[in-house]
């Protein structure tokens, strides 16, 4: 009955309207589908992603070939396995391919049919899906992490920083942490309007004025905080994605302004904000081979939580480099930067095991699949990024967490932060 009988795929359309694969895997009895996200600053060392390059009807965008694969190649070797042994069905997978970066099948036709089998075992066995992840009781919801200014490479603004986000520290509960998100951001709009500045939005929903000084950026959002009530860094903190990978030119930085400057007076420059706004969370503070400069930073700082997205790409072997040269304290977890389900649960596993909070997160160009906001409180994650209160795919997230807690009912608590 749980045994797979076949595995299909389409194209189908992401949130910045780019073709994407959603894969549907079939048992006798029922089915269910997933949806591969994809990113727009991407780390080199990210799995592979699929794209027919040559296909001039899609401007090479199209992902044709990858849905040709789950339909055949992929449907056949999973053919007969039970929707319930996932690690047996990726390691199927991961060895069809054959390659470190999934090459061959492309990790988004991978990723999607991953995900669509947990989607389907849970389903089975009737079973909400957040709780087939590793932890099957005290059950909690992460904090949010919510872009509410768009830079870098998701906005065409100029701002340096890829991402300004809010996160709710002393909520008590997750509707609560998305009323004072809520607050904020109405505040912010008002902000921004009355300054004569456009509020449309980013690729992941923040705002994307045309500002392009980042401490413009953090100064709106302080007023925003103060205005709806709110103590900055103690009720919210501020938290940054620097996406550095995109600054980054032999050897300097061009975080702070449009100039490169070194990694110590980029490291000053990132203390000086850090006191200055009371910031708590600085994502990809350097880039992504830049070890030492990491290291440096941890040195330097006490009680900022420091992220690692583009310099691990949700990779073990990454991460334990990371680990062993101290470079951060959080890492962000994106299931297709390494292309399935049970590598990503293994980064996750070992994150925790040394103490790293675990971070899991959209990509900019998403879809309506809420996987990750299970896999977030499955996984006993303790924050989740994913965008703003705009763009549905965004929000969808957010949405799902809030059955999520409302199913948990009494036993709903919100994970711990510090
Ligand atoms: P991406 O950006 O999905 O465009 O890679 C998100 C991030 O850098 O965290
Ligand atoms: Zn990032």
């Amino acid at each position: 009955m749980s045994k797979i009988i076949q595995v299909k795929a389409r194209q189908v359309y992401d949130s910045r309207g780019n073709p994407t694969v959603e894969a549907e895997v079939y048992t006798t009895k029922s089915s269910a589908t997933a949806i591969c996200p994809s990113g727009a600053s991407t780390g080199t060392f990210e799995a592979y992603e699929k794209r027919d390059k040559k296909n001039k009807r899609y401007l090479g965008k199209s992902v044709l070939s990858a849905v040709n694969l789950i339909n055949t190649k992929i449907s056949k070797k999973l053919k007969g396995h039970s929707v319930h042994n996932q690690e047996r069905i990726d390691t199927l997978m991961i060895n069809l391919d054959g390659t470190k970066q999934k090459i061959n099948l492309g990790a988004n036709a991978i990723l999607a049919v991953s995900m669509a089998v947990k989607k389907l075992s849970a389903k089975l066995k009737n079973k909400p899906l957040y709780k087939s992840f590793l932890i099957n009781k005290n059950f909690q919801l992460p904090y949010p992490l919510m872009n509410i200014i768009n830079g870098g490479a998701h906005a065409d603004n100029g701002l340096r920083i890829q991402e300004f986000m809010i996160r709710p520290d002393k909520a008590k509960s997750f509707s609560e942490a998305m009323r004072i998100c809520f607050l904020v951001i109405k505040n912010l709009s008002k902000l921004i309007k009355d300054r004569g500045l456009s509020t449309s939005v980013g690729d992941e929903g923040g705002f994307a004025p045309m500002i392009s000084s980042n401490e413009q950026a953090l100064d709106l959002i302080v007023l925003a905080i103060k205005k709806s009530g709110f103590v900055n860094g103690k009720d919210v903190s501020i938290c940054l994605d620097v996406a550095a990978n995109e600054l980054f030119k032999k050897n300097k930085y061009s975080i702070h302004s449009k100039n490169y400057i070194s990694v110590e007076q980029s490291i000053s420059g990132f203390l000086r904000i850090i006191k200055k706004y009371k910031i708590k969370s600085i994502e990809d503070p350097f880039a992504e081979n830049d070890w030492q400069a990491w290291n440096k930073l941890m040195k330097l700082t006490k009680n900022t939580q420091i992220v690692g997205d583009d310099l691990y790409v949700t990779n073990l072997e990454r991460l334990k480099k990371g680990f062993l040269n101290i470079s951060s304290n959080a890492i962000l977890i994106k299931l297709n930067q390494i292309g399935t389900v049970s590598e990503t649960i293994d980064v996750i596993k070992f994150a925790q095991a040394v103490g790293f909070k675990t971070i899991i997160s959209h990509r900019s160009g998403d879809s309506e699949d809420t996987f990750i906001a299970d896999m977030a409180v499955g996984t006993n994650s303790n924050q989740i990024k994913t965008g703003s209160l705009a763009r549905s795919e965004r929000v969808a997230k957010y949405n799902q967490l809030i059955r999520i807690e409302e199913e948990l009912g009494k036993k709903a608590r919100m994970n711990k932060i510090y």
